[in-house]
């Protein structure tokens, strides 16, 4: 059985992640989702409330964890093959390629990088909550559960 680590911020959820989680769901045994707990960032999105949007929009597809501390230990503990990345642009490769490397390093850790679908490439956690701030609309860009969940935050 070869499982898939997807590790990230998730604040929140976007139809970006959604789509790549799909696709490695449709390429792997078993997924684990693991949601970044950094309490030093600015989250919009406690990191249950973020877990919780996960499952509702995955349910029994996916596994979905909290972790802290480094990535290739959690990866480590919950038995993940591979790690694996959406990628949107080049900045996004030069940043995640050195990071896989960091992870190769360290523990041996491989990384898998999945293209984003090109309807979902310029979507990101940040601009969709600067775009939900200013009022603008969330469609095509959440999930619905995401897209109630800003409105009432920021209602
Ligand atoms: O959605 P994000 O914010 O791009 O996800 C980044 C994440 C959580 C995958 C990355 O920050 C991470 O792996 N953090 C864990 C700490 C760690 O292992 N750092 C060394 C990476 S080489």
């Amino acid at each position: 059985m070869t499982t898939a680590l997807c590790p990230g911020s998730f604040d929140p959820p976007t139809n970006g992640h959604v789509d790549v989680i799909n696709r490695v769901v449709s390429a792997f045994d078993r997924v684990v989702v693991s949601v970044l707990d950094n309490p030093s960032k600015n989250s919009m999105f406690s990191v249950d409330e973020r877990v919780g949007m996960i499952n509702e929009i995955h349910g029994d597809d996916v596994e979905v964890i909290v972790f802290s501390g480094l990535l290739v230990d959690h990866a480590r503990e919950v038995g993940a093959d591979v790690v694996v990345k959406g990628l949107r642009t080049v900045d996004d490769y030069e940043y995640e390629n050195q990071m896989a490397q960091m992870n190769r390093h360290l523990t041996g850790m491989e990384t898998v990088f999945m293209p984003t679908h090109p309807e979902y490439g310029f979507i990101s956690s940040s601009l969709v909550k600067e775009v939900a701030r200013l009022g603008g609309s969330m469609n095509g860009l959440v999930p619905d559960v995401v897209e109630s969940a800003l409105k009432e935050r920021l209602s």
